[in-house]
């Protein structure tokens, strides 16, 4: 297992390119067994993550090539399994997106149900009830939820509450190849869910309404492959702005879409960055003291519950009161007591984090349990005084590419290490 050891503090400056988004690349890969060949996804992530669901796909049957950020997934070389398999699944919730494909491209799909996270439970239940909703038989058996529509899915009706992104994702793909006009209601809206959706459209899918709440679908006989460029990681890009707003200093994102950063931006000004446009970059520069703020997740156009932990990083630091509330998952904040051993005060009571900010954080010993949490670990310890070592960092390398390179590149002492 690899460890990060990190000297600090350090400010940052310089220029990072931002990579696809994962959880784009996610969808967008289980889509491919809906096209009737071979279909080519650009500016893939190469993560721990998209690495791992190729092997998924490779496993139910598709061919898969994947070198320099390319993709090329063919289900049409072989007959393809319907299988998701626990080994799988219990590695990578996001397993559960071939359910939806797989039922409408071979009639039936098994997949093992995922069990809860780090941080808490994160049910299927939509997934499952949407599929009912357009005609196909849904149990459990065994630890799996095995689909089936021998003669086919049909349109149907369904409103998602809460609103899922997975959900909506999954029901999407399941109802472009259904027979007759689907509507889904109360649908994410999230940047990655409309790619989905532009992507299906490309390869010959009829969906209105993408990026608002409610989808009609209009289902069609079968579809070409995919063809599409992954759009850049808003939580990627937002973790970059999050480092400087921790550490200080200057820095200039290459490649991100500003549109989709929107509700990230503004806490980040909050806090006390300047950002601006230069050209194509987006730049991000903090010189002064870092002030409290009030944050609150929520689907998008809302702030990201992807991108609490790292801006409660920042919060530790800041001249007085920040709260920070996870409306999306309410459990997640396994990064406060980790943060704490770095010196940060903060109280947690009822899904808010109440955060007293603190003028040094201290180097320590930390371990992440998550994703995002990792992350939030890896730039407090950038701004903490001495040596902070983030323990079990594969959890950082399922979302970021060589995170430490590029960290490094901008002024961060980081490096990584083998631990036991
Ligand atoms: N929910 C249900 N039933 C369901 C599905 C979801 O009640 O069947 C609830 C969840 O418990 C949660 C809310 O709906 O309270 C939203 O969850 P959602 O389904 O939107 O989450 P997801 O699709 O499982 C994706 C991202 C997560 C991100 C969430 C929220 C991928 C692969 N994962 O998960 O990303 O936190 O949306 O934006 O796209 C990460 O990248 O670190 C990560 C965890």
């Amino acid at each position: 297992m690899d460890a990060f050891i990190i000297d600090g503090p350090t400010t940052l400056h310089g220029d990072v390119a931002i990579a696809g988004a994962k959880n784009a690349a996610l969808p967008l890969m289980a889509a491919a067994l809906l096209g009737n060949g071979e279909s080519v996804i650009t500016n893939v992530p190469d993560l721990a993550d998209t690495r791992f669901f190729l092997k998924l796909l490779e496993e139910l049957g598709m061919a898969g090539e994947f070198s320099n950020n390319t993709l090329r997934l063919d289900p049409t070389v072989r007959e393809l399994e319907t299988t998701a398999p626990y080994d799988i699944v219990r590695k990578m919730r996001a397993s559960i997106y071939v359910l939806g494909p797989l039922l409408a491209a071979r009639g039936e799909s098994r997949v093992s149900k995922p069990g809860g996270c780090a941080w808490g439970p994160r049910p299927v239940d939509l997934h499952m009830a949407g599929m009912m909703a357009l005609g196909a038989e849904v149990e459990e058996d065994h630890g799996y939820i095995v689909a089936r529509c021998p003669g086919g899915l049909k349109g149907g009706r369904f409103r998602f509450e809460p609103v899922s992104v997975g959900a909506t994702c999954n029901v999407l793909m399941g109802a472009v190849l259904a027979r007759g006009e689907t509507l889904l209601e109360n649908c994410a809206r999230e940047p990655e869910v409309v790619q989905l959706g532009e992507a299906l459209i490309g390869a010959g899918a009829h969906i209105e309404g993408l990026g608002t709440q409610t989808l009609q679908i209009q289902g069609v006989d079968s579809l070409s492959p995919l063809k599409c460029a992954v759009i850049p990681d808003r939580i990627e890009a937002g973790t970059f702005l999050a480092a400087v707003a921790v550490a200080g200093g200057r820095v200039r994102l290459a490649g991100c879409r500003q549109d989709h950063l929107e509700p990230i931006i503004g806490v980040l000004r909050d806090l006390g960055c300047v950002i601006s446009e230069e050209g194509d970059f987006l730049v991000v520069e903090r010189t002064g003291q870092l002030q409290p703020v009030k944050v609150e997740t929520q689907p998008f156009p809302g702030f990201p519950t992807d991108m609490q932990a790292q801006v409660m990083a920042a919060a530790a630091l800041a001249d007085g009161v920040s709260f920070i509330t996870d409306t999306i998952y309410p459990d997640r904040f396994t990064h406060v007591a980790e943060l704490e051993r770095l010196g940060a005060r903060i109280e947690l009571k009822n899904g808010t984090a109440t955060i007293m900010g603190v003028s040094e954080l201290q180097g320590a010993p930390v371990m992440a349990t998550d994703l995002r949490a990792s992350a939030a670990l890896v730039l407090a310890g950038i701004a903490a005084q001495g040596r902070t070592t983030v323990r079990r960092v594969y959890h950082i390398d399922r979302g970021y590419e060589r995170i430490e390179a590029r960290l490094a590149a901008l002024g961060a002492r980081i490096e990584r290490v083998k631990d036991s």
